[in-house]
Parts: structure tokens; sequence; C-alpha cells
């Protein structure tokens, strides 16, 4: 989930200090986001060789674009020059990020808000071709989807058995399972075929394609077909999101540590 902030005007990266609350302890980024020490070391690098040029910010968005093709992912030419900012927002953190177990309606709209649309958010969403979610993250399905003790009946039915067994009704919480399970560390669109096959593993994945919004179904079953629709728009997107209220001119900062405002 770090990648859905790294175009917002506040910043993620910032420890606690006298001046800042970090959003590294809210609710959806608490025992979520890490790599940060990897954020470090580069900056470290980067200050040595060129001081004060390169941004946090943009060591992000070039971590972000040089995983993916790392990964077998598309490339894309990606804007810099962002700046960093000198402030972090708990509840911005809080009100902002997708939980989930949201519906589609609550996927739609809170991307809307960050000026993202049906498009961005089923081709983002493809982020989760790669890496882990932890069982609290998908416990409610398994065992209390609506508030009456009911699965969620979307899941398909041997995947559902693995998943509980990964995922025990009581404790196990940081027990991790793959988002995309045949190919959790390759960037390809088996993420959106096994959608189609009821085996996502969020809320938030299987509801593109169970949630009875024709834009986003259409979508789903578009990338599960066409792997470079997906790639281009994936490209497109990842750019969309890094245009979130970048940064720019005078506002904000060069930081010297990703982790303190200078
Ligand atoms: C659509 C709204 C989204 C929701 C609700 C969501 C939710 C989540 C959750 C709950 C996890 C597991 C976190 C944990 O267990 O600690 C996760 C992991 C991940 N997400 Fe998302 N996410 C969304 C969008 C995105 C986007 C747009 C990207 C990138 C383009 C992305 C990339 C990832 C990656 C790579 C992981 C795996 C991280 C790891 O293995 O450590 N997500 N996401």
């Amino acid at each position: 989930m770090l990648l859905i902030l790294q175009g917002c005007d506040a910043s993620v990266l910032l420890d606690d200090s006298a001046n800042i609350v970090s959003e590294k302890n809210s609710g959806p980024n608490k025992n979520s986001l890490r790599g940060f020490d990897v954020v470090d070391e580069i900056k470290a690098k980067l200050e040595e060789a060129c001081p004060q040029t390169v941004s946090c910010a943009d060591i992000l968005a070039l971590a972000a674009r040089g995983s993916t093709v790392l990964s077998g992912g598309p490339n894309w030419e990606l804007p810099l020059g962002r700046r960093d900012s000198k402030t972090a927002s708990l509840s911005g953190s809080n009100n902002n990020i997708p939980a989930p177990n949201s519906t589609i309606q609550n996927l739609i709209s809170l991307f809307k808000r960050q000026g993202l649309n049906d498009i961005d958010l089923v081709a983002l969403s493809g982020g989760h071709t790669i890496g882990v979610a932890r069982c609290v993250t998908f416990k409610q399905r398994l065992y209390n989807q609506n508030g009456n003790n009911q699965p969620d009946h979307t899941i398909e039915k041997n995947y559902f058995l693995d998943l509980k067994s990964v995922c025990p009704k009581s404790g196990g919480d940081s027990n991790i399972s793959p988002l995309d399970l045949a190919s959790p560390a390759k960037f390809d669109n088996t993420y959106f075929k096994l959608l189609l096959w009821g085996k996502g593993l969020l809320t938030s994945d299987e509801v593109l394609y169970t949630g009875e919004v024709g834009k986003t179904i259409q979508l789903v079953k578009r990338y599960a077909e066409d792997e470079g629709r997906f790639f281009e728009h994936f490209a497109k997107s990842m750019v969309n999101m890094g245009n979130i209220s970048p940064l720019t001119g005078f506002n904000g900062e060069v930081r010297k540590n990703c982790r303190l405002v200078n």
C-alpha cells in the first residue's frame, strides 16, 4: 500500500518527531508498510553522490517503476522533479486509503476523490499481481462477511478451504497469503484471471468483478484476456497516480534524510 500515497502532498516517509505525527501509525499503514530501510539506503547513496537533488518522493516513484520492470511488467516515462512534503497527515491517511473490505462503490468514490477514474482503479489494483497480505486483512471474508457469521459466497470453494487453513477464525492475524496465488513474484495479468475464477484475495480485489458495476467487470475481463492492454493502462495510471497534487517549484523541500524534515 505504500504506492498509493506516492502522489499525495503529505509524506508517509516521515517518522514521529516534535512537529510530525507519522502516517506510519495510521490504521491502514501500521504493521503493514515496510521497506523504509531500502529507501534510506538509496537516499544515503544519492546524498553522497549529489546532495539534496533527488527527492524522497522521486525515489519512491522510481522504485515503483524499477520493481515493476524487474518483475516482468511494463516500463514508462516517469515525470520527475517532485519535492518532499514537510508534513504528514494521520487523518488523511486514515480517511483516504481504501480498506481491504471496501465495496466497489467505496473504491470508485475514494479513487475519484483523488482524480482517478474506473480505469485507474482496475488497472492499479493489478499491482496486486505482486506480494502478500496478512490474514487480518481478509479474515472477515472467511467467517463473517456481512455481520451474519457467513463467509463471502463469491470465494471459490477450494480456495476458501486453503485460505481458512492459513487464516483461522481466531489468531493467526499475521499469517500471510499471496495476493496473486498463481505467480506472486511475477508482474503479469494472472491477478485478473484469478478474479474471474473467484480467487481474488481481498474483498476489494474480488468486487472489481462481482460488484455489479459494468465498467469494472468489463475491464477485469479485458485485462484477463489481454496482458498488453493491462500493461499499457497500468503504466498510464501509475503516472496519473504520481501526479496527484505533487509539490514542485518552491513548495516543500528536497530532504537530506527521508525520515526527517530538514
Ligand atoms: C484499490 C485499493 C487498494 C486496497 C484496498 C489495497 C489493500 C492492500 C492490502 C490490505 C494489502 C496487504 C497489506 C498487509 O497485509 O499488510 C496490500 C498489499 C499490497 N498492495 Fe494494495 N491495495 C490497494 C491498491 C494498491 C495499488 C494501487 C497498488 C500499486 C499499484 C498496490 C500494491 C500493493 C502491493 C505490491 C502489496 C503487497 C505488499 C507486500 O507484499 O508487502 N495496492 N494492499
